[in-house]
């Protein structure tokens, strides 16, 4: 059982999942993307063409809903009802339904077996909001990984770019503005430093070097107590 899990969390375009995902393959740990759990409840309503997007709604769509997650060649993929929308969550559009549906408690609460489960059985890199303080309070390991708001509209809209998504450097830092907000400000599970979390802020690092730091932060605080 004594799996080691460790939780990072922050805002978006903080490089968490870029980030994660490397360190978790060299760590040989899984990476778990729990933001992409969220965008698939997000999707199914989004389907849903509700036109007020009131909470009894939401929840309404939760029983038809089974995700799964899949492991392949160490990337995960997320199904939602046997369907592989990997990459259907990904739009603007589905990143702030994903916010709006992650305001209510009945939503939070319908992924939080599914997460704690994963973290039972696997060593896990697991990034979020609220992994560190309310998903894995014991996590061996919590990093709040953030960078100015510049700097992640810039990376977040340059990756929309190369997914052939059409959007302007503003609307990102708008959007992402917008989103920020919402996360932090909720009652429930809001984004926030865990007290116990290592603040590492990426604005004058590169890719390569916010890895690093990250592995090395895994690394002290793992054979530390070895
Ligand atoms: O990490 P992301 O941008 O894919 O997350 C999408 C939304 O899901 C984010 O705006 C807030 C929500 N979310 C959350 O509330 N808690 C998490 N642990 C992960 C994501």
């Amino acid at each position: 059982m004594n799996q080691i899990a460790v939780a990072i969390d922050g805002p978006s375009g903080a490089g968490k999942s870029t980030i994660a995902k490397t360190a978790a393959k060299t760590l040989g740990f899984i990476y778990v993307d729990t933001g992409a759990l969220y965008r698939t409840i997000g999707l199914a309503v989004f389907r849903k063409n509700f036109d007020a997007l009131t909470p009894d709604e939401v929840i309404s769509v939760l029983p038809e809903i089974s995700i799964k997650l899949k492991y392949i060649d160490g990337a995960q993929r997320v199904y939602l009802n046997d369907e592989d929308v990997s990459e259907l969550i990904r739009t603007p559009e589905i990143s702030l339904f994903a916010s709006r549906v992650s305001v209510i408690p009945e939503v939070r609460e319908f992924l939080l077996d599914m997460q704690r489960d994963i973290a039972n059985k696997n060593n896990v890199i697991m990034d979020g909001r609220d992994i560190g303080t309310v998903i894995l309070p014991n996590a061996k390991v919590k990093i709040f990984l953030t960078a100015s708001d510049e700097k992640r509209a810039e990376r977040r809209y340059l990756e929309l770019c190369g997914k052939g998504i059409e959007t302007t450097p503003q609307e990102v830092l708008n959007d992402m503005r917008k989103r920020d907000e919402k996360d932090s400000s909720r009652s429930l599970a809001p984004l926030k430093k865990a007290d116990d979390a290592i603040l590492l802020d990426t604005s004058e690092l590169d890719l390569q070097q916010s890895i690093n730091a990250v592995i090395n932060i895994i690394k002290n605080a793992t054979n530390a107590e070895d």
